[in-house]
């Protein structure tokens, strides 16, 4: 197997995109990409997205976006696991040009979701829950986490008020990323007011519904040239696991047992442990997943994970920044787009251009996205050169 590199980022602000298409998006990430990798043809072209045929009438995302942004001829197909649908197209991407298939390949994820109504988009978010355990007895994704989270405060003696520091750093560190969908700074007392959604998750636990694209581009790092003056950042590991589908079907809901088997597979391939991961752009699609996540990631002790955020330890100078550019709480969560947005993000401070959140330093980083509620989860650890 050959190793891959990075040569290329390209991100659309996360938003209510109303006037722009699911290709319009898609094309902008890309060929933002492109631009920044300095190569203007790829071989190979995946796309992540989970929702295009029921929120746009759209399938087919392999050749619609390849042909949309000028690659007609190359190989394109997409790519769904989903909520970790863009992390799967990058896997696509890397195991295409490791195994000397392709020698570059493009990976874009994205979604538009804002076009339909919130109670579609539940619905159309629910279908990657079990059908006939989960969604069919009407449990949707945020009372999915709501279980997970009241049974966590259960168990380990937690109150409400402890969770607002994952919900308070992802806010302060989208201020510094124009492309998040939020720039609002958020203290205890704003947390503790917001609007309850499904007991005990407020409009602070939750991400939001938002539009957006991400893309990078990968070539076996033999041929990864500098561009602009910044090195290719190497894909350390790729691994993925599953779990079972619906959350009841597992011995101990409260740790996600596929975080911990892909990542220990990814510390594995890349030769580091949990302490030698400088940033982690975690799953933060509520305040639970960004607790577990750190638990079954080796960065907190099991019932630990909110006792690290209190104590600082997540944000930038702590042991293990997260959520660097806002997260999925406040960079926002176009699902088949943001695994990809956290790639892109790793990338940005491994070169030192993640300005206003920089982590000093930052010499290896880690992304982890989640499909489902902790079902299909996968790990990327890159490394700078
Ligand atoms: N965090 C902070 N503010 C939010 C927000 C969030 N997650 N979601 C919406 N807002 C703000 C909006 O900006 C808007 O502010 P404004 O009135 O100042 O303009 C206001 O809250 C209302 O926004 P709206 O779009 O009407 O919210 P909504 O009630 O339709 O949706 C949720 C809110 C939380 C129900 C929705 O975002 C949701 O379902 N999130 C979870 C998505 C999910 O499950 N994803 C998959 C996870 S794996």
């Amino acid at each position: 197997m050959r190793e891959v590199a990075i040569i290329g980022i390209g991100q659309t602000k996360v938003d209510e995109h109303w006037d722009k298409s699911l290709r319009d998006l898609a094309g902008e990430a890309a060929l933002a990409a492109l631009a920044d990798s300095g190569v203007h043809q790829v071989e190979a072209v995946y796309v992540g997205n989970m929702m295009s045929g029921s929120a746009n009438r759209q399938q087919h995302l392999g050749a619609y976006i390849a042909d949309w942004i000028g690659m007609r001829g190359a190989e394109a197909h997409h790519a769904e696991a989903a909520c970790s649908s863009g992390a799967a197209s990058f896997r696509s991407a890397v195991m295409a040009v490791s195994s000397g298939s392709v020698n570059s390949a493009l990976a874009v994820g994205v979604e538009k979701m804002t076009d339909s109504p919130l109670s579609e988009i539940t619905n159309s978010l629910a279908t990657a829950a079990d059908a006939e355990w989960e969604a069919g007895q009407g449990l949707s994704f945020v009372s999915l986490n709501a279980l997970l989270m009241q049974r966590y405060m259960h168990e380990y003696g937690w109150q409400k008020e402890h969770f607002a520091p994952f919900c308070i750093n992802a806010h302060a560190n989208a201020l510094h990323n124009p492309y998040a969908r939020f720039h609002e700074k958020v203290d205890t007392e704003r947390y503790l007011r917001s609007a309850m959604v499904n007991d005990p998750i407020n409009l602070m636990d939750a991400s939001p519904i938002g539009d957006g694209a991400a893309a990078v581009i990968v070539v076996p790092l033999e041929h990864a040239p500098i561009v602009n003056g910044h090195n290719p950042v190497l894909v350390a590991a790729s691994s993925a696991a599953t779990d079972s589908l619906a959350v009841h079907h597992r011995k101990d809901p409260l740790f996600l047992k596929a975080a911990y088997a892909s990542s220990k597979k990814a510390y594995q391939q890349a030769g580091v442990t949990p302490a030698d991961i400088d940033l982690f752009e975690l799953h933060d699609a509520f305040s639970i997943m960004a607790a577990l996540s750190l638990e079954a990631n080796g960065f907190a002790e099991r019932g630990q994970a909110p006792r690290l955020a209190i104590e600082g330890e997540i944000q930038l100078g702590g042991r293990i920044p997260i959520a660097t550019r806002g997260g999925l709480k406040a960079r926002g969560h176009p699902v088949g787009a943001t695994g990809v947005y956290q790639i892109v993000e790793v990338v940005q401070q491994l070169r030192g251009e993640a300005a206003g959140t920089q982590v000093e330093g930052a010499r290896v980083g880690m992304s982890q996205n989640i499909g489902g509620s902790g079902s299909n989860i996968i790990t990327h650890i890159f490394k700078k050169i």
